[in-house]
């Protein structure tokens, strides 16, 4: 029988399936699938009668998730509501749950997108490539993540704590389940501004994609003043857009004062 995978796509399938730790592809002995029962086959005579069978209780994820993110009080205990959290697939393929980093006592709250291989490995946000550059560009500012002093440092987290496939785009109901831990984490934190960075953060946090026009522009996400930026990874593909986002650093800078 044919398959229906192109070449190029059982390659990504096999290399996604080494990622997540698979050592072999065929099993020891050779399966006969014609002996193999016919489970599509339908059975002759109906099944001795039993009890009827009661109906599944419907479960709401994102009912779920806003209970489970609203009974937090802390941010260890978010942690373990989310980890305990079963209803995102994301959970299943992903090595590690990746929270959060920096000082939760900062002012500002950067919110990215998800993480990808680099924070999957390590179990925290924004350490790649586009990390690095994130961590640049705050610098440039006189911000640092790893400052002890709330006024130097900032707290990082994303939409999604889990790496999705191949780095695909987060999918609404994805964003959906998220949402309510990301509301609760913001809460939580109670920065004084928000940076939301590229369109799945503005999304989530303002219901509205097309950061080309929001980035710039002060408006409230979360109960909280935000920022919309372009997300690090756009300005390392799109270096003519670190114009952009020297101005909205500079914005950023401005609004928290004189104190870097
Ligand atoms: N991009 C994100 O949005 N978040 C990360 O943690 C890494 C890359």
């Amino acid at each position: 029988m044919e398959s229906a995978l192109t070449p190029e796509a059982a390659l990504a399938s096999l290399a996604w399936q080494i990622e997540l730790g698979a050592t072999e592809a065929i099993g020891d002995a050779p399966l006969n699938r014609y002996e193999l029962p016919d489970r599509s086959a339908k059975p002759a005579t109906p099944p001795a009668e039993t009890a009827p069978i009661a109906p599944l209780a419907e479960t709401d994820p994102v009912a779920e998730a806003e209970a489970a993110a609203g009974a937090a009080t802390t941010l260890d205990a978010l942690r373990e509501t989310l980890a305990a959290y079963t209803h995102c697939e994301l959970s299943r393929g992903a090595r590690n749950l990746v929270f959060a980093d920096g000082n939760p006592q900062a002012r500002v709250m950067i919110i990215g997108e998800a993480p990808g291989r680099e924070e999957d490995l390590e179990g925290r946000p924004f350490v790649g490539r586009a990390g690095q550059l994130l961590d640049r560009m705050l610098a440039a500012i006189g911000l640092d993540r790893r400052s002890d002093d709330p006024v130097c440092s900032v707290y990082i987290t994303n939409v999604l704590p889990w790496r999705p496939p191949q780095n695909r785009d987060p999918q609404p109901d994805e964003i959906a389940m998220m949402r309510p831990f990301l509301a609760r984490h913001v809460a939580l934190v109670a920065p004084e501004v928000l940076i939301l960075m590229g369109n799945i953060s503005c999304e989530a946090g303002l219901g509205r994609r097309g950061i080309t026009r929001l980035r710039g522009h002060w408006t409230e996400a979360h109960g909280t003043p935000a920022l919309p930026m372009f997300h690090p990874a756009y300005i390392l593909r799109n270096p003519a857009s670190k114009r952009e986002a020297w101005a909205d650093l500079l914005s950023l800078r401005e609004r928290l004062g004189d104190h870097p």
